[in-house]
């Protein structure tokens, strides 16, 4: 029985309109809309307070991997709840599910990672990922080494830290932001920026941007190169074949950390437990989050790569930085469930022997769609980009709006997808079937339809 009172949709939204802000939201415009309630899910599915289903194909927010209603994951939680639902690991102490799960990713994540440092976010695990950095080079005797490079586009977090990172160039002006020592290049987006290259030409020039900044910096001033394996929340960009080789090589020759963003990609959503794997990423650090507990409980945290471990630990003296919620109880053993139940149910290899392959099948279907641009994808992750002329690849005007209203024509047809600028956005549960993602593509056409319909192009 559910502590938090059943009431009318109306009543809910008042409550809403008169105290709640929501993150990422014009509350004004909101609360002349109406705030949309959700009150349960089952598997791929979701329900609003006026009965209405959705079929979720955003994964909540990239992060419901497995799925909702998952008895296991629930139990595991509150099972670890009864027995000791909170303690932390300052002061020379820590608990069970904490140790465990350290145990559980240094076995799934590549080889040269054995430690993780604890956070309770995607944004706090990128904040860490800073102070990691910047301890790192003080330890081995390179304090100057102090700038990070971030690119265009990326999505790392909204603390200031991790906003800083952020490549969303409102999301500055709004914060004033950057923080100092954080500077961008542009991001492997081949669609928007590659004009007449190949996209491997284009992803050769796109890492070279980042040897071309060191260069001007100064080796000895950079510290680290962050990037997200697939630029998820900056419009599904995914990075040509040659780009990543590149950016391994240009890091190796300069010294600069790696650090690879795995918050969406990790976890199994590109068919590889974690997106450095599925391109070959040599990350020095990997911030995680959201798929850990398929987002049943928030947790995040850092792999630490040997590099970074290595005088991190030997050289002694305390890491001042820390979170009271690093490695609470409750979520370090829903992981543990969670990571646990994804081995036993072969679901990384489900997605990429099966599911990952027959998503990107059908999505291509879209790309003769006279509205669409280009469809892209990797895993259960895929992007459809539209456009005002397919031959020039040419965006509207204004940018975002032909989206939105994709976006709300999904919504009103039962299906969650979410449109960043004017990208669509499909990153669906792990554990859909494949008649999930044939209901999925129905309602997506059917969007596409009413959007081309509506801007008088006929579909
Ligand atoms: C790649 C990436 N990094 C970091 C974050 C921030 O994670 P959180 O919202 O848990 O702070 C996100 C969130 O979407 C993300 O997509």
């Amino acid at each position: 029985m559910s502590i938090v009172p059943q009431r009318a949709t109306a009543e809910w939204q008042e409550i809403d309109r008169r105290h709640y802000i929501h993150p990422y939201t014009d509350s004004k415009s909101l609360g002349e809309q109406g705030t949309r309630v959700i009150t349960r899910a089952e598997g791929v599915h979701l329900w609003d307070s006026d009965g209405k289903r959705y079929i979720d194909g955003m994964s909540g927010l990239w992060c419901c991997n497995l799925g909702y209603g998952r008895r296991d994951l629930v139990e595991a939680a509150c099972e670890q709840m009864r027995e000791l639902p909170y303690y932390n690991s300052f002061f020379k102490t820590a608990h069970p599910p904490a140790i465990e799960l350290a145990g559980l990713l240094a076995e799934v994540t590549p080889a040269q990672f054995k430690h993780v440092f604890y956070t309770g976010s995607g944004s706090e695990a990128n904040d860490t990922v800073i102070r990691l950095v910047r301890r790192y080079w003080d330890i081995v005797g390179q304090p100057n080494r102090r700038i990070i490079v971030s690119r265009e586009n990326a999505y790392h977090g909204s603390t200031i830290a991790a906003a800083s990172l952020g490549g969303q160039w409102p999301v500055h002006e709004q914060g004033h932001l950057p923080i100092p020592n954080i500077v961008h290049v542009g991001a492997p987006y081949w669609y928007g920026c590659g004009g007449d290259l190949t996209p491997d030409a284009f992803g050769i020039e796109a890492a070279r941007e980042l040897e071309t900044k060191i260069l001007a910096l100064g080796p000895e001033n950079v510290a680290a190169f962050i990037g997200e394996p697939v630029q998820g929340a900056g419009g599904m960009i995914i990075p040509p074949a040659t780009y990543w080789p590149e950016i391994n090589r240009i890091c190796e020759r300069y010294g600069v950390l790696l650090i690879a963003d795995e918050v969406i990609c990790g976890f199994g959503r590109t068919g590889r437990w974690f997106g450095s794997e599925r391109f070959g990423i040599k990350a020095d650090l990997m911030s995680f989050a959201k798929g850990v507990t398929s987002g049943y409980l928030p947790l995040g945290g850092v792999m630490v790569g040997d590099r970074v471990a290595g005088p991190l630990i030997e050289q002694g003296g305390e890491f001042y930085h820390g979170f009271t919620y690093s490695g609470h109880p409750a979520a370090c053993a829903l992981a543990v469930a969670n990571i646990n139940a994804m081995r036993r149910e072969g679901i990384v290899d489900r997605v990429h022997d099966e599911l990952g392959p027959y998503l990107q099948r059908r999505w291509q279907e879209f790309a003769t769609h006279p509205l669409v641009g280009e469809v892209r994808g990797v895993g259960l992750l895929a992007g459809i980009e539209l456009t005002r002329n397919k031959a020039t690849r040419e965006f509207f005007e204004p940018i975002g709006d032909v989206g939105t209203v994709c976006r709300d024509f999904c919504f009103q047809n039962g299906l969650v997808m979410r449109a960043v600028r004017d990208t669509m956005i499909i990153a669906p549960p792990l554990v859909s079937t494949i008649a999930d993602i044939d209901e999925m593509w129905i309602l997506a056409r059917k969007s596409l339809d009413m959007t081309a319909a509506q801007l008088g192009i006929a579909a």
